[in-house]
């Protein structure tokens, strides 16, 4: 369980906001959940348009997430979805996931789409989103699809983004990988 501090989600605009983003990815589904061998960087990371979205708790980033639009009629994925093991049930996780459908339905999106892995699909749902057909295999993992309408996001609060140079990134239980810092 995380402390009592305030969870504030914000972009990672900044390499070193970018590079915390990767580095909390890289550390959850490459080395603790290994869902996604050797790195889980794809093309969508360096896409201009894909949002990175960090969050932090007091002057530590917790955890991420990733979206970007799938086509030109309002569809938008999230994914990348990651908080660090300590700073769990203390709802950054809800946070991150309300912070990215706000972002998409600021941008103009109509509904977001995830696949989700079925011991969060309560999860989910409990933050309205639906499922969307049977279950699929992600990286050999079923994965539930689930989409959420955009028009029931809250609006976006983006008054509250700290300055990086304030935050720290908690120290891995391993040491990160070469190839984290050559990708990164
Ligand atoms: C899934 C994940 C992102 C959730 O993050 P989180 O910060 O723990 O999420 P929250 O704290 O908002 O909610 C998690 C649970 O804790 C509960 N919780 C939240 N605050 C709590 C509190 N103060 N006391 C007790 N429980 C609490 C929530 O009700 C929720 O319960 P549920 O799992 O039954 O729905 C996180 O577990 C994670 O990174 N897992 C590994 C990676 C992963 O699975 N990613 C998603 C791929 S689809």
């Amino acid at each position: 369980m995380g402390s009592s501090q305030r969870i504030v989600c914000w972009r990672a605009v900044t390499p070193a906001a970018k590079s915390w983003h990767l580095s909390i990815r890289h550390r959850i589904f490459v080395e603790e959940q290994r869902v996604i061998p050797f790195t889980d960087v794809d093309d969508w990371d360096s896409d201009p348009d894909t949002v990175h979205v960090l969050a932090g708790r007091g002057s530590a980033a917790v955890g991420t997430v990733r979206l970007y639009r799938t086509d030109t009629c309002g569809r938008w994925k999230g994914d990348r979805l990651a908080v660090l093991p300590g700073h769990r049930a203390g709802i950054a996780g809800m946070r991150l996931v309300r912070f990215a459908v706000s972002t998409a339905a600021a941008a103009g999106g109509d509904v977001m789409d995830a696949f989700v892995q079925l011991q969060n699909v309560n999860f989910f749902e409990r933050l309205g989103w639906e499922h969307n057909g049977p279950p699929a295999d992600y990286f050999g993992l079923p994965h539930q699809p689930m989409t959420f309408e955009l028009s029931r996001a809250d609006s976006l609060a983006e008054s509250e983004i700290p300055d990086d140079a304030c935050l720290r990134l908690p120290a891995a239980r391993t040491a990160p990988s070469a190839l984290l810092a050559a990708v990164s």
